[in-house]
């Protein structure tokens, strides 16, 4: 692998936009950076991607002699393909004994490789084609948000498996993952584009002081202009009213020249004016986000040496908890030790054997946001079935606190919105209304790091009783007040 990405004066947009997603961007990458892609839902590290793979037309130049290579790309499910065929698809000449460190490093065992690939886990599906991006020496991974699928114990193991690569470049808004593996941040923000050397840390570090800078030369710019403003209308009222007032032909050159002078001093004006709006441009500004809650009376849950039958097996070991109105109940554990079941337990949705004492008492007006997108709603869907102007009106309100530009909302193509803008038309959804409790099962995947602020902050603010599951850990230490760990029954 050889040379560096090199783009110059990259100008790009797709033809239902108005304006430019990149405009004139010139970059510098270096082939062995481990670069942390990040931005607002919606910004382009998607599409950036594309660019970089040559998939879309664009103006300027993007000059590399890499060979970019896309993840996810999953295998078509037709073909019931083994792991370890996926593995040597693209690279036959490679040794099992190879595969094994690898897979070793993501800790994975080498069973998974006589496993059809489609029969394994979500998480292991993304450490697999991990593994087989960096399998390749001669391509460099372009990695587009790899820890969706992932939970805690495995984003560490993901993170680790990456800092130990040279080479790639990840986009994703975990920040914790990220300050894991990355050397560089490449930030796309507002109105510019940052690359710059460190961890995202680093990175927000040098941002919030640009912004305050940004924000506090605004300050003195304003107050500046407006001197600048009296002084110029001052010196003009003085000259034209000397020019007016005098026949003398010495005293009216000396008019004309004040009269230069406040021209002067308003380009000037003029000038200041256009620089104070470029600084404020780049400033991200965010709404406070509402959640209307209103407070249960009664214990919510009870669990005495609970568990979930599967099979005949327990499917995790004997739990005994209680949640009240005021609690905010994180229910955590690997992959697979059976969150997503027991909520849908709770939520009443699958009758299932269980063992134990139990009472679930829940209240009833329920925010429920499921962990996978329903794949039959989208952005119109979900509009069409709010019947009041009231409502649309508060879902668009809701859409663009989040982030969305209002000129999508015109838009009658969702299909084309951003993974983190799809995701947004289900949140703002589960937002509206009154609500009694919370329950939201991976809320965090594909949004930006700005709405995950924007809903600890909402729910420092508003205290709604809430059940969670959740694999972002700064959200997770931020909003949880108690917290139920599922342990895999022994077999
Ligand atoms: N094929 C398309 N046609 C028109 N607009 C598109 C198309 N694909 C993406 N967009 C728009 O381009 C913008 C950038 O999308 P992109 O998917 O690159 O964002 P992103 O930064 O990856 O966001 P996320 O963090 O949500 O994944 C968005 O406003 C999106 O709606
Ligand atoms: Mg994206």
């Amino acid at each position: 692998m050889a040379g560096n990405i090199l783009v110059k004066d990259l100008t790009f947009k797709y033809l239902s936009m108005i304006h430019p997603i990149f405009k004139n961007v010139d970059l510098n990458i270096h082939e062995n950076w481990k670069l942390g892609l990040v931005g607002r839902n919606g910004r382009g590290k998607t599409t950036f991607f594309h660019l970089l793979l040559n998939e879309l037309e664009h103006e300027g130049s993007i000059q590399s002699s890499l060979r970019f290579k896309y993840f996810p790309s999953l295998p078509s499910e037709d073909e019931k393909m083994l792991t370890l065929d996926v593995l040597l698809q693209h690279n036959p000449h490679i040794e099992v004994w190879e595969i094994e460190k690898e897979l070793a490093g993501m800790d994975l065992s080498s069973e998974i490789l006589y496993k059809h690939f489609h029969q394994l886990s979500g998480g292991e599906q993304t450490k697999v084609l991990l593994i087989e991006l960096f399998l390749n020496e001669e391509v460099f991974p372009l990695i587009d948000e790899p820890t969706n699928n992932l939970d805690l114990k495995g984003r560490k193991i993901v993170g680790e498996y990456l800092k130990n690569k040279r080479g790639f470049i990840v986009a994703s808004h975990d920040e914790a993952f990220l300050n894991q593996c990355i050397s560089h941040v490449l930030a796309i923000n507002k109105n510019s584009i940052d690359l710059i050397s460190g961890n995202i840390d680093t990175w927000k570090y040098e941002k919030t002081n640009a912004d305050l800078l940004a924000e506090e030369t605004n300050q003195q710019l304003k107050t500046e202009i407006k001197r600048l403003n009296t002084v110029s209308r001052r010196v003009n009222d003085w000259g034209n009213r000397r020019e007016n007032s005098t026949k003398d032909a010495s005293e009216r050159r000396m008019a004309a020249k004040q009269m230069k002078r406040a021209k002067a001093i308003q380009k000037r004006t003029e000038g200041l004016m256009k620089e104070k709006q470029n600084l404020i441009q780049n400033v991200e500004k965010t709404s406070e986000l509402k959640m209307v809650i209103s407070k249960p009376r009664n214990q919510l849950l009870f669990f005495r040496d609970f568990t979930i039958m599967r099979d005949n097996r327990p499917l995790f070991q004997p739990i005994s908890l209680d949640m009240y109105p005021e609690d905010r109940l994180f229910i955590e554990g690997e992959n697979g030790a059976g969150k997503s079941t027991f909520l849908k337990f709770i939520l009443g949705m699958e009758n299932l054997e269980v063992r134990g004492e139990y009472n679930i008492c829940l209240p009833e007006h329920l925010s429920v946001l499921h962990q996978k997108n329903n794949e039959n709603q989208d952005y119109l869907s979900m509009l069409r079935k709010l019947s009041t102007k009231a409502d649309k009106e508060e879902y668009w309100h809701i859409l663009h606190q989040l982030g969305i530009e209002r000129s999508k909302f015109t838009n009658q193509i969702s299909a084309t919105w951003s993974a983190g803008q799809q995701k947004k038309t289900f949140l703002a959804n589960a937002l509206l209304g009154k609500n009694e409790l919370f329950v939201w099962d991976e809320v965090t995947n594909y949004l930006d790091l700005t709405v995950i602020h924007q809903l600890i902050q909402a729910i420092h603010t508003y205290k709604p009783s809430m059940i969670g599951i959740d694999h972002n850990e700064v959200y997770v230490n931020a909003v949880a007040t108690k917290k139920i760990m599922l342990l895999p029954s022994e077999r």
